[in-house]
């Protein structure tokens, strides 16, 4: 059967991963996470004290990293390692999220994660999730979705999602940081969070994990039959 790319694109916390973990599995393909790439990289930068306003600092951090994703056959989905640890978990906390934005809006970051998300988009079969990736990633993907759901249900979401993990954490602070990294995301100049054009938008405020899940599977099916 042909084998396509699906992209999806979307604000903060709209559900995005949880979708592409779903369609990769009814579909046997290959999920990447690309914002858990630049979560990786902000990781790497503030465990190592790189001052990222410094372009050679940059440069000189990137070199050093390695990122790769490996299939957890417990959870049956991928987890990203950083230079052979697994940093999955680590990488989703506040403290990490309070930067990324700034980070993943750096021209070398950004070159260096996106020459990675193409190479392994290389074979197709494969659903990557993040801002740019209908637009810029793979702008000749067969199937695009575009995610967004009412602000103060994402951050009825992500604040549970973070509670769980860490019960100090507020509603109010998990507010600010979803409302400063879209704004950061979709204003700054390198590869802005924007819908593609020819892009499906699902929004999904009012839409249950399962009901998202059966109409992105209808676009897909459509999609590898070529009848859509
Ligand atoms: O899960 P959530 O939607 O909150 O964010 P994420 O997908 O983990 O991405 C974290 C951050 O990485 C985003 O806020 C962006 O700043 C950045 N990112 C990006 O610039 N480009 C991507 N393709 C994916 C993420």
């Amino acid at each position: 059967m042909k084998k396509i790319i699906i992209t999806i694109d979307g604000w903060s916390s709209t559900g995005k991963s949880t979708l592409a973990k779903q369609l990769a599995k009814s579909l046997d393909y290959v999920y990447v996470d690309s914002g858990a790439m630049y979560r990786a990289i902000t990781l790497y930068f503030l465990r190592n004290h790189v001052d990222w306003t410094d372009q050679k600092e940059v440069k000189k951090a990137l070199s050093e990293i390695n990122i790769e994703f490996q299939n957890n056959t417990k959870t049956e989905t991928s987890e990203i390692y950083l230079n052979g640890e697994n940093v999955e978990y680590v990488i989703r906390d506040l403290v990490i999220a309070e930067k990324v934005s700034e980070i993943a809006a750096i021209k070398k970051v950004r070159e260096f994660a996106v020459a990675q998300q193409q190479k392994m988009g290389e074979q197709r079969g494969i659903i990557m999730d993040g801002r740019d990736i209908g637009t810029v990633v793979f702008p000749d993907a067969e199937l695009k979705i575009f995610m967004t759901a009412d602000s103060s249900v994402r951050v009825e979401r992500r604040f549970k999602e973070l509670f769980e993990k860490n019960p100090n954490v507020t509603i109010e602070e998990v507010k600010a940081n979803l409302e400063m990294r879209d704004y950061i995301d979709s204003h700054r100049e390198v590869s802005p969070l924007k819908k593609a054009k020819d892009s499906f938008v699902l929004d999904n405020t009012h839409l249950s994990e399962r009901e998202q899940f059966q109409r992105a599977q209808e676009w897909a099916q459509k999609k590898i039959s070529g009848g859509l």
